[in-house]
């Protein structure tokens, strides 16, 4: 099924003020942005907007401040970075709906750009509380939703806020149901899905839907050991979520019955402790002794992972092996991450720590797909609908607005 939300594309936006929800929850070092990839990620659809001749008040959050003001997660870093990718000053508003907001937003014209505060300053924003909504609905004529990280979450930037304006979809976020959808609806097969990071609990839905679709599903990363104690293997002193144990079980069970092949690692890299300088042990097996503790995925694993990858139609990859971090730890990750960018097939990289483990090798340009959105792409891949696409007005509607 094809993206059936109104198109930025379609809006008529000149001389019109638009409330453009961004992702731009981005890594902050020193008070300078440290990764800048969301920020260019939201780059098309401002330009196009600004292109049209509408004024931009763009809204976003930053991290996780809980309702309240605070200045290390100011969003300030990043206005002064969209203003040099954009090449204009990026102005930046005091607060979000401070009547001084109000007055900033009164004096934009045509192609100008103000970033509101970080929206998590205020408490009604993760409440979703319509007076917040219908505030952010004051401040423009129609509004644009761009934030495909932040759209599995029903906030009032993201969600309450749709139901107030013209609301439409950005270029980002349709591209990002386009590609993810499209690995769930249409992979050219094989379809090879690497599920690896530390919990099963957080990926299990995604193993479950994929067992009815995917050809091959290769697991890396901890959550391996909770595969492993269902197994009654040993596993050490590695990282082991217990309430996965059973849902891993249980998941091994369903693979039974499905013509889908769950892979579990074959040997293994270990460590003494959780760090770069540990003493550090190959085996050939999966058990891990007393002591130690499984750090990444062993080269006969990663090779068969890799041999997999070359072959599949399509590879969806989401979460790192092994704690790739640390070097001595990194050689799975990175065999899976230049098997995929090597790869004939489609590849589509579902956000999160993948994404860092790719660009640390260089092979973020080797990839068709690469998700802005960790939380939100992991829903989406479950099954699950994403609030702040659903409120959106459909296609057929949006002539009306
Ligand atoms: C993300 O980084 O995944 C998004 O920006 C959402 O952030 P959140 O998990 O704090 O809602």
């Amino acid at each position: 099924m094809s993206f059936s939300k109104a198109s930025v594309r379609d809006a008529e936006v000149a001389g019109r003020r638009v409330l453009l929800r961004a992702d731009l929850n981005v890594p902050l070092a020193d008070g300078e942005v440290a990764d800048e990839m969301r920020i260019r990620a939201a780059l098309p659809t401002i330009e196009l907007l600004r292109e049209r001749g509408a004024a931009l008040v763009v809204a976003s959050h930053l991290g996780r401040p809980g309702g309240k003001r605070d200045e290390s997660l100011s969003l300030a870093p990043v206005a002064k970075r969209l203003g040099e990718l954009l090449g204009i000053e990026v102005k930046m508003a005091t607060g979000v709906i401070e009547d001084s907001v109000d007055l900033d937003c009164g004096a934009l014209g045509p192609g100008d750009v103000l970033l509101l505060e970080n929206t998590r300053f205020e408490a009604g924003e993760t409440e979703n509380d319509p007076r917040l909504a219908e505030a952010l609905a004051t401040l423009a004529d129609i509004y644009v939703n761009d934030a495909f990280g932040a759209a599995h979450r029903a906030h009032a930037s993201t969600e309450g806020v749709a139901h107030q304006l013209p609301a439409y979809a950005g270029l980002l976020l349709e591209k990002e149901m386009n590609e993810l959808t499209a690995v769930v609806e249409s992979p050219r097969k094989p379809l090879v899905v690497i599920l690896g990071g530390s919990k099963v609990s957080d990926k299990i839905d995604v193993i479950d839907r994929f067992l009815e679709i995917a050809d091959q599903i290769l697991i890396g990363g901890a959550m391996c050991f909770s595969f492993f104690r269902a197994q009654g293997v040993s596993t050490g002193d590695s990282l082991v979520e217990e309430k996965g144990i059973e849902l891993a079980a249980e998941a091994l069970e369903r693979a039974q019955d499905s013509a889908c092949e769950l892979r579990l690692p074959v040997d293994l890299v270990l460590g003494e402790s959780f760090d770069a300088d540990t003493e550090r042990r190959e085996t050939d097996c999966v058990e891990v002794p007393d002591g130690w503790m499984g750090l990444d995925i062993g080269a006969k694993t990663a090779a068969v992972y890799a041999k997999a990858i070359a072959a599949a139609g399509t590879v969806l990859w989401n979460g790192p092996l092994g704690a790739f971090e640390m070097e001595p730890f990194a050689a799975g990750t990175r065999t899976v991450a230049e098997a995929v960018a090597a790869a004939p097939g489609t590849t589509v990289i579902g956000g999160g720590d993948s994404v860092a483990a790719l660009r640390k090798f260089g092979l973020d340009d080797e990839v068709d797909w690469l998700s802005t959105g960790g939380g939100a792409s992991l829903e989406l891949l479950e099954g699950k609908a994403l609030p702040g696409v659903e409120a959106l007005m459909d296609a057929e509607d949006s002539n009306d607005a």
